[in-house]
């Protein structure tokens, strides 16, 4: 069996920090989001994974992913020439598949407890095809599962306006390698109403096919960053589960500790205190400043007489003499907030379009 990951699409929901960044390798947990699903199919014991990337996205994957050799895994980078929906993903890693098994996982998906269990299923079972299933308020955005009187699928519906109950089905399919009939023939299948070839698609060309296709329930709970507030609430949740103390730079007396943080080699830290959990990457710089909990801080950020919780600074934020609380925050990378204007009554902003400032 393969895996296969797409670092592609639009990430209109990401707006305004998917404008400059591709959504995939923006950090959560202080960690490209990309490497959770990479180490998820790691976990099942695939070697060989594809990457599906868009145009001019292949060296900015690349410098992220490698050749997969870092996590024991062999990359191969697939153009998925125009982001056309998740079966075209599928569609365009045909000459990679070879006729073998594979797993496609959303790239955007973090399965916390993996999907051993599917892969188990999958290889023993040897369906057609699986779905990962899960409980879910807000199904009307998501795809979703309707069963026969015997919990057979029967059919797979995207964003149902009216579904019969609160199961949905997050980003992780498998699929033997009949799949690939769909995409030739008569009934082979057509775009949706949105414009994209639906992975749902597929599925319901295998279960109209008589082909077998199971469900089962994922284990552990499922974060869907795709918006800019679930993502913000993925990071605390991995922020909370993952954090366990690992001080890699020197900190004198004048820093208190407190909880569980884990801080990177090379920063300056003095005269702060820090409450965890909190992840500090590297060559981080914080002076008289108040940080955490629930808060991540990216490699290069400079913190200066400032207080920060419940947030996300990215790469090389510089925050200077803010005088009010930071709270619920994320800040793109190479941002700089200071307040140091001899003004108290005026401001300076550079802001760019689709930004939120809350005064
Ligand atoms: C896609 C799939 C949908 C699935 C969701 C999970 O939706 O089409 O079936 O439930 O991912 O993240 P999209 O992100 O394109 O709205």
């Amino acid at each position: 069996m393969k895996g296969l990951i797409p670092t592609g699409g639009r990430g209109t929901r990401m707006r305004p920090l998917t404008f400059s960044a591709n959504k995939h390798l923006i950090p959560v947990g202080n960690k490209p989001l990309i490497y959770y699903p990479v180490e998820t199919i790691a976990k099942t014991g695939i070697k060989e994974i594809g990457i599906t990337y868009n145009t001019g996205q292949l060296d900015l994957v690349k410098q992220y992913l490698g050749d997969g050799s870092q996590w024991g895994l062999k990359f191969t980078y697939i153009l998925q020439a125009e982001p056309k929906g998740l079966a075209n993903i599928v569609q365009v890693a045909e000459e990679f598949m070879a006729g073998d098994s594979f797993v496609l996982h959303l790239g955007d998906n973090i399965f916390t407890a993996g999907v051993n269990n599917l892969a188990d299923h999958f290889r023993k079972k040897k369906p057609d095809g699986l779905v990962g299933i899960v409980h879910h308020t807000e199904n009307t955005r998501l795809g979703v599962p309707y069963f026969d009187e015997k919990g057979r699928l029967v059919k797979y519906v995207e964003k149902p306006q009216d579904p019969p109950h609160d199961y949905a089905i997050p980003g992780i399919y498998f699929f033997s390698a009949e799949a690939y009939k769909c995409f030739s023939g008569k009934d082979a299948i057509q775009p949706s109403a949105r414009g994209e070839l639906e992975i749902a698609s597929i599925f319901q060309w295998l279960i109209d096919h008589k082909k077998v296709v199971d469900t089962l329930e994922i284990d552990g709970k499922w974060l869907d960053p795709g918006k800019v507030e679930d993502w913000l609430e993925a990071n605390m949740y991995l922020l909370d589960e993952n954090t366990t103390t690992k001080i890699e730079s020197k900190l004198d007396n004048t820093v208190k500790l407190k909880g569980r943080i884990i801080i990177g080699k090379n920063c300056k830290i003095t005269n702060s205190v820090l409450k965890g959990p909190i992840n500090i990457g590297d060559n981080v710089t914080i002076t008289n400043s108040n940080i955490g909990p629930f808060t991540s801080i990216f490699h290069n950020c400079m913190v200066i007489d400032s207080t920060l919780s419940d947030s996300v600074l990215m790469d090389s934020v510089v925050l200077d003499k803010v005088k009010k609380d930071i709270e619920n925050s994320i800040i793109g990378p190479n941002t700089t907030i200071n307040q140091n204007s001899h003004s108290e009554h005026h401001m300076e902003l550079l802001v760019s379009e689709l930004s939120k400032i809350t005064l």
